[in-house]
């Protein structure tokens, strides 16, 4: 790589304007290489570098190009956005939601057309529009859309945009083959003047990144990426627009031509016939061909279709591919592609007759926030969780969703009466944006107020080590902790008490039959007999029956049963932070008893390879605690259990079963796994996999596009993985993928 500056420095010569122009061109080649091309020819640190020596050469001489990537970022604040009158207005588009306004919109072109009709069917973006006009190859102003007829103008912060090219050059032939632009498609020449439409927006990946660093630094996030998009279009320092991650495609043209031109080409106008163009392709496809063969970036879905069967088949195609995409859509543009057609069907007050937007069921829906609960887990955590009036959204019905904690309500300010925006989109768990203050006035509105003392026991609230979680202190006296204690005792990879569900646990709880573990072991016959149970069936009005004879014997006989398992099973089994089946097996390989782990402090364990000092802590402190000693003494003591020893380490990994006789359901595109791979990995786990969702299921692992599956899990509050909590389930157990 030469360096340019250097070089000049070397000689003690003056940069000369064709050292100048250089670096301007190297400099532009690239940016296209990165935005248009999308086939980066060298890494970024380069690209900065010769930037910086532009900036130098500038500051040392009076070159200031139009198109030197320096003149993207302007100095000073813009007071206003001045009004621009646009030339030819910026249309609306009419909106279809289902097949039969499909088959109509498609009925009525054929009509006009007389035979089946070509169409050029495009994604429809979520940002905003822009119309940006260039003469003589360089972008002299960029405006929105505003009303249509009047919008504002935002040059210097379009200018800012990297993707949108300061000065049009053509494509060379490998970049056009690259691209896959036919010649007969392409620019031969740079218009003397083009008024090029298109959407602004910011990538999602972007604005995650930049949402979750403005969070970090306690400032205002975007509820979604269209409002971040226009947010930082408005900006008065285009400095700020310049560090928000923008882009642009461009859809239509709405003016193009060389000054040779016959007058009426140049007029604009609904009435002017663009399709007369000497320059310009006569099909919406071929035209966006010859954008892009200008240096503008164009959406890479856009195809060419033909009749009813081709627009359902890019609406589905689109549809199926819409939560991958690294931009939000909200539906289909379908515009018949020959603009001489175009130009016979001419526009509605409004929007064009040609063409319509069929939009996709939304990712964001606004709700009224009824209540936040707080939901205690097994290990205490507690959980804001709000519920929702329920909504359609992202192609799932949501009646709650996750607040995740008090920081997480105090950023987003939410008020129980509210209404808020709930967002399900690209990822799978549905999330609360923000708050819709505009629907504020008049409302009753009542603050979330986060519990002091645990929802479900009543004992003190205390704050994890990263401040942010609280956790319950009841431990084992909290009703919530103590059935999911019993769950989780009872596990197969537990003590393996076959029988004892979900069901049963809340109901033995409930009915105070027992309140702990060691509980378990005081119930007889006579007694479990008369607990009341709902009946399982979905089908019969729910019944409240007793458990019976056959059942409570058949139960009874398993809890005897447990009394004789393995200590590594136990130790798993009292659900100890951090504890899991192989932390389990590894301390009772190195204790032979419960009374000599329960004696270990925390160096003696971490002295134990594998054992880490989060695990070590939390196992101290478990067994500090006195109602998980009472409860260990009376399951000894009373209920003798007759704990064997390890299993044999050489057994291990055989009888690594964690997820025995668990149901899993996967549903969704899984990116990194394949559907059959997930099963195979999961039911090495031991874990069964089933294709439908039913109370009985343990948890449902959603892909991409998870459906009615995933809507299902929702509506039963069973557990939902993402992809993600599979991978790391599988590498807690020592999984290789
Ligand atoms: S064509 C005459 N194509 O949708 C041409 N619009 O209601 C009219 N939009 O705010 C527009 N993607 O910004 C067109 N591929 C696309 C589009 C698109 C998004 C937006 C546009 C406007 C709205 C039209």
């Amino acid at each position: 790589m030469n360096d340019l500056l250097s070089l000049i420095e070397a000689q003690n010569e003056e940069p000369t304007y064709e050292n100048y122009r250089e670096l301007v061109e190297k400099l532009n080649r690239y940016a296209k290489a990165y935005y248009v091309l999308d086939n980066p020819i060298v890494p970024d640190a380069e690209y900065d570098r010769l930037y910086r020596q532009l900036e130098e050469i500038e500051a040392k001489t009076d070159f200031k190009d139009a198109d030197a990537p320096t003149r993207r970022v302007g100095d000073g604040l813009l007071n206003t956005f001045a009004p621009v009158a646009h030339k030819f207005p910026l249309m609306s588009l009419g909106d279809i939601f289902n097949d039969e306004e499909l088959s109509a919109f498609n009925k009525r072109m054929f009509e006009s057309s007389g035979s089946e009709v070509e169409y050029c069917v495009e994604p429809k973006l979520d940002g905003l529009a822009v119309s940006i006009i260039y003469e003589k190859g360089i972008l002299v102003r960029a405006a929105t859309r505003g009303d249509g007829t009047t919008g504002e103008d935002v040059t210097a912060n379009v200018k800012t945009i990297h993707s949108i090219p300061l000065k049009l050059s053509l494509l060379t032939k490998e970049q056009r083959e690259s691209l896959g632009i036919q010649d007969e498609f392409a620019a031969q020449k740079i218009p003397d003047y083009l008024d090029v439409r298109g959407e602004i927006f910011m990538p999602r990946d972007g604005f995650k990144k930049w949402n979750e660093e403005a969070s970090k630094r306690g400032q205002k996030t975007f509820v979604n990426p269209r409002n971040a998009a226009a947010g930082s279009l408005r900006q008065q320092d285009p400095k700020i627009t310049a560090s928000r991650p923008l882009t642009f495609n461009a859809y239509y043209i709405g003016q193009c031509y060389m000054d040779d031109e016959p007058e009426s080409l140049k007029e604009g106008g609904l009435d002017s016939r663009s399709s007369d163009s000497t320059i310009m392709p006569h099909t919406q496809y071929g035209r966006l061909q010859y954008v892009k063969s200008l240096g503008l970036p164009v959406n890479p879905l856009i195809r060419v279709v033909r009749g009813l069967e081709g627009l359902r088949e890019f609406y589905n195609d689109t549809g199926a591919q819409r939560p991958s995409l690294n931009y939000d859509i909200d539906g289909t543009v379908l515009k018949v592609n020959s603009i001489e057609m175009q130009e016979e069907m001419g526009f509605t007050a409004k929007a064009p007759r040609w063409a319509i937007a069929y939009k996709f069921p939304p990712e964001e829906e606004m709700t009224k926030l009824l209540a936040v609960n707080f939901q205690v887990g097994r290990t205490g955590v507690v959980t804001p969780v709000a519920r929702l009036d329920p909504v359609y959204v992202g192609g799932v019905t949501i009646s709650n969703c996750t607040l995740h904690n008090e920081s997480e309500i105090k950023r987003l300010g939410i008020k129980v009466g509210d209404m808020v925006i709930v967002r399900r989109a690209g990822d799978v768990i549905p999330q609360i944006a923000g708050v819709v203050l505009e629907k504020r006035e008049g409302a009753t509105l009542t603050d979330v107020v986060f519990p002091s003392v645990c929802p479900e026991c009543g004992s003190a609230l205390e704050r994890e080590g990263d401040g942010v979680a609280y956790r319950c202190t009841g431990g084992l006296f909290c009703p919530s902790q103590q059935r999911q204690a019993i769950e989780h005792y009872v596990e197969r990879a537990a003590m393996d008490i076959d029988g004892l569900g979900e069901r049963l646990a809340e109901a033995l709880i409930d009915q105070q039959f027992i309140h702990n573990i060691a509980d378990l072991y005081t119930l007889t016959e006579d007694k479990l007999e008369k607990l009341l149970v709902e009946s399982a069936s979905k089908d019969e009005e729910s019944k409240t029956r007793f458990l019976g004879k056959t059942v409570a014997k058949k139960l009874i006989a398993n809890i005897d049963g447990s009394r004789k398992r393995p200590l590594n099973r136990f130790i798993y089994a009292l659900g100890i932070r951090e504890v899991g089946t192989t932390t389990a097996k590894i301390l009772a390989s190195n204790f032979r008893t419960i009374q000599d782990l329960m004696a270990a402090d925390e160096k003696k364990l971490q002295s134990i390879p594998n054992i880490g000092s989060v695990a070590a802590r939390y196992i101290v402190d478990f067994f500090k605690e006195e109602h998980n000693i009472t409860v260990i003494d009376r399951l000894i003591n009373e209920a003798k259990l007759e704990l064997s020893e390890c299993e044999q380490v050489s057994d291990m990994n055989a009888d690594n079963k964690p997820y025995l006789g668990k149901t899993f359901v996967l549903t969704g595109t899984l990116a990194t796994l394949k559907r059959d791979k997930a099963k195979e990995l999961l039911e090495s786990l031991g874990a069964k996999v089933s294709g439908s969702v039913s109370k009985k299921t343990f948890a449902v692992v959603a892909g991409e596009e998870a459906g009615s599956k995933l809507d299902k899990a929702n509506e039963l509050g069973i557990t939902v993985y993402s992809e993600e909590d599979l991978l790391n389930i599988l590498k807690e157990n020592n999984i290789t993928i």
